[in-house]
């Protein structure tokens, strides 16, 4: 499965702390925020990554992430223009993709509790339609929000209804069978001039072909977008690390429970961290792996 990580727009909700910075490279916790969409695909087991955001920004997140190799992935880049929707991610993605399925993850959303990528492992194996991950909010008003019958299945999806039919929210994370770019490109722009996913998961709808999971009570989401969401995803992640004693989102970690790379690229990945929390937790990462490794 290939993944998509759309890191664009132009944060103004977080103003001026977003002046000269992309959002998610903004802290949440210890961690820019990019590091959560990028955990949770790793841990579903996604190695291919197209991430994308404004040009301005593409060389940071490059620096950040280089090709993936110490990461044991492969992360390429392309750029968004304009803030022209999310849906057009998967229009920009469509070489990426070359016609099979994907999974597209928004980079300001992040999913605490670690039930979502085990989630995300199961639409994999769905050969068509869209899977949808849904949780209910208290602000209906603010997402995409989806109507469910008894059977869990969708009876309607709406972008920001005024009247929402139902309180569950579609969280930024969808996986698309192979024909998501070309209904992409078919969908017309909304009133604020945005391809919105909402239209791309509704040409869906009408085919009968949504699928939609609702995430378990033990798993938080945020969508970071405000400074009231940035700052409760800081303190959970914090409360969850010191209560687990675990990095959240520690990427190398991931890649080398994967087996995707080894002690050695963890203690290089602790150098360059180093002087931190999150450098500290690797090096004894990379200590513990070389003394399994011998024993
Ligand atoms: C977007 C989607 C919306 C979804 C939300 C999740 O909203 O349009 O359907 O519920 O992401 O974060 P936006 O952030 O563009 O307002």
């Amino acid at each position: 499965m290939r993944g998509i990580i759309l890191a664009g727009g132009r944060g103004t909700r977080l103003l001026p702390a977003t002046g000269v910075i992309s959002k998610q490279l903004l802290p949440v916790y210890d961690t820019p925020m990019i590091f959560h969409p990028m955990a949770l695909l790793m841990s579903a087991g996604v190695r291919e990554i197209l991430l994308i955001s404004t040009p301005d920004n593409l060389g940071a997140f490059s620096a950040l992430f280089e090709d993936g190799s110490q990461l044991g992935i492969s992360v390429s880049y392309a750029a968004q223009a304009e803030p022209r929707g999310i849906a057009e991610a998967l229009i920009i993605a469509d070489d990426f993709a070359a016609g099979g399925p994907v999974t597209l993850a928004l980079g300001d959303n992040i999913f605490l509790g670690g039930a979502t990528a085990q989630l995300l492992r199961n639409a994999f194996h769905r050969p068509v339609g869209a899977t949808l991950f849904a949780t209910p909010v208290a602000n209906p008003q603010a997402f995409g929000i989806v109507a469910l019958n008894s059977a869990g299945e969708a009876l309607s999806i709406e972008e920001k209804p005024r009247n929402p039919k139902s309180s569950y929210a579609v969280t930024g994370l969808y996986v698309y069978d192979g024909t998501a770019a070309a209904i992409a490109a078919s969908i017309k722009p909304s009133a604020r001039g945005e391809l919105e996913i909402t239209d791309v998961n509704n040409a869906y709808l009408a085919g009968s072909k949504v699928f939609v999971e609702t995430l378990p009570q033990s798993e938080t989401w945020f969508d970071t977008g405000t400074p009231d969401s940035l700052l409760e995803a800081s303190l959970k992640v914090r409360k969850l690390e010191t209560e687990t004693g675990r990095k959240i989102a520690c990427l190398e970690s991931i890649a080398l429970g994967a087996g995707w790379i080894t002690p050695d690229a963890v203690r290089a990945a602790a150098q360059r961290w180093s002087g931190s929390a999150y450098g500290r937790a690797l090096e004894r990462e990379a200590t513990v792996a070389h003394a399994l490794e011998r024993s």
